[in-house]
């Protein structure tokens, strides 16, 4: 599998990175991983490709979140909230036109000025231990360290709990959300699987692992965002009330057999059929002589396009409003990746919605398209034409 995000000129296509994308499932800890991993470095530099404010959907999303971080340190005075992860400050923005103190820590260059540019106060580094040592050092403990589709990217999951364990003050609370396995299991949402995401979390895999740095989860609440996330809220042991959603969550999770292997071996003969479903839909319409084109080159369209075999035979381009992807191929597929104007100008006759997670935003956009004859294409939860 080539790098979900690296996005290339046609001089780079010999010589492109690739490494096997595998999941495995630990029976005793139940939790969910790659087996192979990418150097981080690799993924996070100066021309990270993804920008968090793409989306007007996730920008109200985040307020909503900075809402309720907010609401946490109301009783506070002058808190301190970190941000794990904080990419263009979509988040941090909220914090910084209410005068909190915050610091976001973000090692991609790139997305980091753009969240000074936003107001926000950054440390362009990488979190672990050692980052966190040196918070507390110049601004001393949290209130509040968030994160948000960072925290299952972090490869040394452990070292990072010991840092947000240092940087959290006695009562302070740790919240993040992440793609949630439940979801990706129920939607057959297999296109989550890349090499940013290292771990699919669970509530009952993140319980065991937290245990062991005297960290337990407070509360739990799932989110629609990403095709289905979930926030947890995370204390010192014994610090915080335990919140009854925690333990029905628990309960759901056994009752999906999120513990069972065979859950995961009927998961991946999902994903085969999903695949074969896919493959006779396009290749059957582009026989019909129908023009198809990709809409968002998302991370997640990488492990589609690789995995199924979808390349410039099928689709003529992938249209992304990201600055940084126009002009560029996708990895190992090399489709022409365009601005939105060219889907405007030159729509196809059916659009492969990659970005199925925006569908609803993306949706009310394209009446036009869809009035004048266009169709999406959709693949999660199953492959169908809307
Ligand atoms: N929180 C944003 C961005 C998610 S993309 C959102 O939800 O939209 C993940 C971001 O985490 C990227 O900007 C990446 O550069 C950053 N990141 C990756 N590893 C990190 C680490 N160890 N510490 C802090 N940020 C990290
Ligand atoms: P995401 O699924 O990881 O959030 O990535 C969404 C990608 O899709 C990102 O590259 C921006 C792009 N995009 C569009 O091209 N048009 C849109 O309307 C939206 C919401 C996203």
């Amino acid at each position: 599998m080539p790098l979900a995000n690296g996005f290339l000129a046609p001089a780079d296509f010999d010589g492109e990175y690739s490494y096997d994308l595998r999941v495995g499932f630990c029976p005793s800890c139940s939790m969910v991983q790659l087996t192979d991993r990418v150097d981080p470095g690799k993924l996070f530099h100066e021309n990270y490709a993804y920008y968090s404010s793409t989306s007007q959907g996730m920008i109200r999303h985040f307020q909503g979140f900075a809402r309720e971080v907010q609401s946490r340190c109301a009783e506070l005075k002058d808190p301190i909230v970190i941000e794990i992860g904080c990419n263009d400050g979509i988040l941090l923005r909220n914090f910084a036109r209410d005068g909190i103190r915050h610091l976001g820590v973000e090692p991609s260059k790139n997305v980091a000025e753009a969240a000074r540019r936003a107001g926000a106060t950054i440390l362009e580094a990488f979190f672990n231990e050692e980052t966190a040592a040196q918070i507390v050092e110049t601004l001393g403990p949290a209130d509040c360290v968030c994160g948000a589709n960072v925290i299952c990217h972090i490869p040394d999951l452990r070292g990072l709990l010991r840092g947000v364990r240092l940087l959290l003050r006695e009562r302070g609370v740790f919240i993040f959300e992440e793609p949630y396995l439940a979801d990706i299991l129920e939607k057959t949402a297999y296109d989550q699987i890349y090499d940013e995401h290292v771990f699919y979390f669970s509530i009952t895999s993140l319980k065991r692992t937290l245990e062991a740095h005297s960290l337990e989860i407070v509360d739990v609440s799932r989110q629609e965002v990403h095709g289905g996330s979930m926030r947890f809220t995370v204390a010192r042991t014994g610090a915080l009330a335990v919140q009854p959603s925690v333990t029905e969550m628990l309960r759901q999770e056994k009752a999906l057999g999120l513990e069972e292997r065979t859950t995961y071996n009927r998961f991946a003969e999902r994903v085969l059929a999903s695949r074969f479903d896919l493959m006779s839909l396009l290749t059957g319409l582009k026989g019909q002589g129908r023009r198809m084109a990709g809409y968002g080159a998302t991370s997640k369209s990488t492990t589609v396009t690789n995995f199924c075999g979808i390349g410039p035979r099928l689709l003529d381009y992938i249209s992304d409003t990201t600055a940084g992807k126009q002009g560029k191929f996708t990895p190992g597929t090399h489709v022409p990746v365009v601005p939105y104007e060219r889907f405007v100008q030159d729509p196809p006759d059916f659009a492969l919605l990659f970005a199925w997670n925006h569908a609803p935003e993306i949706f009310a956009k394209e009446d036009r398209f869809r009035k004048g004859g266009g169709k999406f294409i959709v693949y999660v939860p199953s492959v169908q034409i809307v």
